[in-house]
């Protein structure tokens, strides 16, 4: 039977539904039935935080071991119950142009003989994918970011499970801000696109969301506020997005710095809210940052069953020969697009039809805009 080298890798910031995607493209490649029917002997190599794993595949002083190892149908059994990634991630960036070490994974590539690749990403890692496609390499991705910014697919592993950490954080903070009366402003992940400010703050039923896509007057947000507690609300969830920001403004980072992709570190925009509303109501305000928790944890159903779907489709595409697409959720079916289609612009809220701009908040019609 004819063998073949599959090497799968995450990459960029991790979050819950990595795990049961590796499982599902290690099972997918070594079922024994499915190899009879192919005709092809895979074997499935782990390929060690991220691109990076392709830049220094021997290890380096940071992580001393190899970062190659061949993964078992054994090995991966469980994956699927655990949150992060047993991979190991990074934000290398081998086409950065200050440091170029494209050249090096190309090589490696050729080294450890990887026929195919699977690339589980973002679009930071899937646009690195895809230009190792453009380069000849045989690299299929799979969707993944808390952030659901991707094109090309309704569903991002791990946004699930981020939703769901900031209903239950806002279930906690509810009891505390309703004891003192008191105005909570939770602040998400989500980079420029406010899906998980939005669906989280509709998953928890929050006053108001603000998110990147529309630029919140701050007056309009005191009003709010004043208009809530007139109809007699004790306390008030407010949920705003890092990337959000006030009409003429500039987005918060926590830093001037900027990683290798490009990104800067967004963050402050929910403490300096705090600020702002409790200056002007004398409302007590508090602010808290969810941050990394939206990443924590075990991956809830829905991102095993996606991690599963999108793993076997990885190893369908490869088995199709249907390289430099990305597996993608489409209107209820599994399904592929191009990566160039993926990675292209950034999927973000539609304010006509998903945002209502008077109450700052999900709208609530399913009427046309
Ligand atoms: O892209 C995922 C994400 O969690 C963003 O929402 C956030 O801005 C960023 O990564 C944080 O990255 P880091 O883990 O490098 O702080």
């Amino acid at each position: 039977m004819e063998k073949k080298r599959i090497g799968v890798l995450t990459g960029g910031g991790d979050c819950a539904g990595l795990n049961p995607a590796i499982k599902w493209v290690v099972k997918t490649a070594l079922d024994d039935r499915l190899q009879k029917m192919r005709k092809i002997e895979y074997e499935v190599v782990g390929i060690r935080d991220g691109w990076k794993g392709l830049v220094e595949p021997e290890g380096d002083q940071e992580a001393p071991a190899p970062r190659i190892y061949t993964l078992t149908e054994e090995m991966v059994r469980t994956w699927d119950r655990y949150g992060g990634t047993i991979l190991g991630t990074s934000r290398t960036n081998p086409f950065d142009s200050k440091k170029d070490r494209s050249k090096i994974v190309l090589e490696n590539i050729e080294r450890y003989r990887f026929d195919f690749l699977v690339a589980i990403g973002g679009e930071d890692t899937l646009g690195v994918a895809h230009k190792l496609y453009l380069e000849g390499v045989k690299v299929v991705g799979i969707p993944k970011t808390i952030d659901k910014d991707l094109s090309g697919t309704d569903y991002t592993l791990g946004f699930e499970t981020a939703l769901n950490v900031i209903t239950e954080e806002i279930d906690r903070l509810r009891t505390t801000a309703g004891s003192h009366r008191r105005i909570f402003v939770v602040e998400t992940m989500g980079r420029h696109a406010g899906w998980l400010a939005l669906e989280g703050g509709e998953s928890s039923g929050a006053y108001i969301i603000l998110i990147p896509e529309y630029d919140f007057e701050m007056e309009k947000v005191n009003e709010l506020v004043f208009e809530g507690r007139k109809k007699g609300a004790r306390y008030d969830i407010i949920v705003v997005a890092e990337g959000a920001k006030s009409s003429g403004s500039s987005e918060i980072s926590k830093d001037e710095g900027v990683d290798s992709f490009g990104h800067k570190a967004l963050g402050g925009i929910g403490e300096y809210l705090a600020k702002e509303i409790s200056s002007t109501t004398k409302i007590e305000t508090r602010s808290i940052s969810l941050s990394h928790l939206q990443r924590g944890g075990a991956p809830c159903a829905y991102d095993r069953r996606m991690g599963r779907y999108f793993g076997i489709a990885a190893i369908d595409l490869i088995v199709n020969e249907d390289f430099g697409k990305m597996v993608s959720y489409r209107n209820g079916t599994i399904t592929s697009v191009q990566l160039k289609e993926a990675i292209g612009r950034l999927n973000l809220v539609d304010i006509k039809t998903q945002y209502d701009t008077e109450r700052y908040n999900g709208r609530r019609t399913i009427l046309g805009a």
